[in-house]
């Protein structure tokens, strides 16, 4: 069963990549993953605009960091002070997803007082539609004897990770999403915190046999 995983490793600047790297987890391995995620149903093909570097109609978008390039972030997320557990978790990881959706073009009438997009149903079919995807990663790497953990970024989220990643400032980003092998030296491990919080099945599920 998929289950967030956050594992912590030391984030010393002067790490080479382990050599203790999973060989389950090679670069294919996760392409083939991705490959059946990107299955994940869509309803509406994604603004023009966004089809510059891909074509896909897709609603999302998802950038691939290795090992290496997780250190080289690590590294970079430290030296410009960053004090959250990030480095960490870039420490410890396999791989690191980045994964956006793409909202529809915006006018500034229509994001005025701050927001991000325009909160149209296309939007959020669009939301729902990359999150369909990101679960069903999930639980192909969790099958797959990864751990798994969705963050919302914190600094991951910023506008110099983005331009340092490469991706587009029209993009919003959905879930860092962090793969680690199944067993880690030297690491520290959390669940989620909302685990143990969402209740029972008839806490959120209703049969409607006889609606009113
Ligand atoms: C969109 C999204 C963003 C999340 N961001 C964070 C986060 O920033 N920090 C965190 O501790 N957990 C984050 N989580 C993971 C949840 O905390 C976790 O799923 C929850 O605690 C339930 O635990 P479980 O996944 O083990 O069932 C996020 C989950 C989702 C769906």
């Amino acid at each position: 069963m998929r289950k967030t995983s956050k594992v912590l490793g030391s984030a010393d600047v002067d790490q080479k990549v382990s050599d203790t790297s999973d060989p389950a987890m090679d670069r294919d391995k996760i392409d083939g993953i991705l490959e059946a995620a990107g299955m994940a149903p869509f309803h509406h093909p994604s603004a023009s605009h966004h089809h510059t570097m891909h074509q896909s109609p897709v609603p999302w978008r998802v950038y691939k960091l290795d090992q290496s390039s997780c250190l080289s972030l690590m590294k970079r997320l430290v030296a410009s002070g960053d004090v959250t557990k990030v480095p960490n978790m870039l420490s410890a990881a396999q791989y690191l997803l980045q994964v956006t959706w793409l909202p529809d073009e915006a006018n500034e009438a229509s994001t005025q007082g701050g927001a991000l997009f325009i909160g149209t149903i296309r939007n959020m079919e669009h939301i729902a539609a990359a999150s369909a995807m990101v679960q069903s990663l999930l639980l192909a790497a969790t099958d797959a004897g990864m751990k798994t953990y969705w963050s919302s970024g914190g600094p991951l989220r910023s506008s110099e990770a983005f331009d340092y990643i490469g991706i587009s400032r029209k993009e919003l980003l959905l879930g860092a999403i962090f793969l680690f092998p199944a067993e880690s030296k030297n690491a520290e491990e959390k669940p989620g915190k909302m685990r143990e919080l969402r209740g029972e099945l008839s806490d959120w599920s209703l049969w409607c046999d006889s609606p009113a």
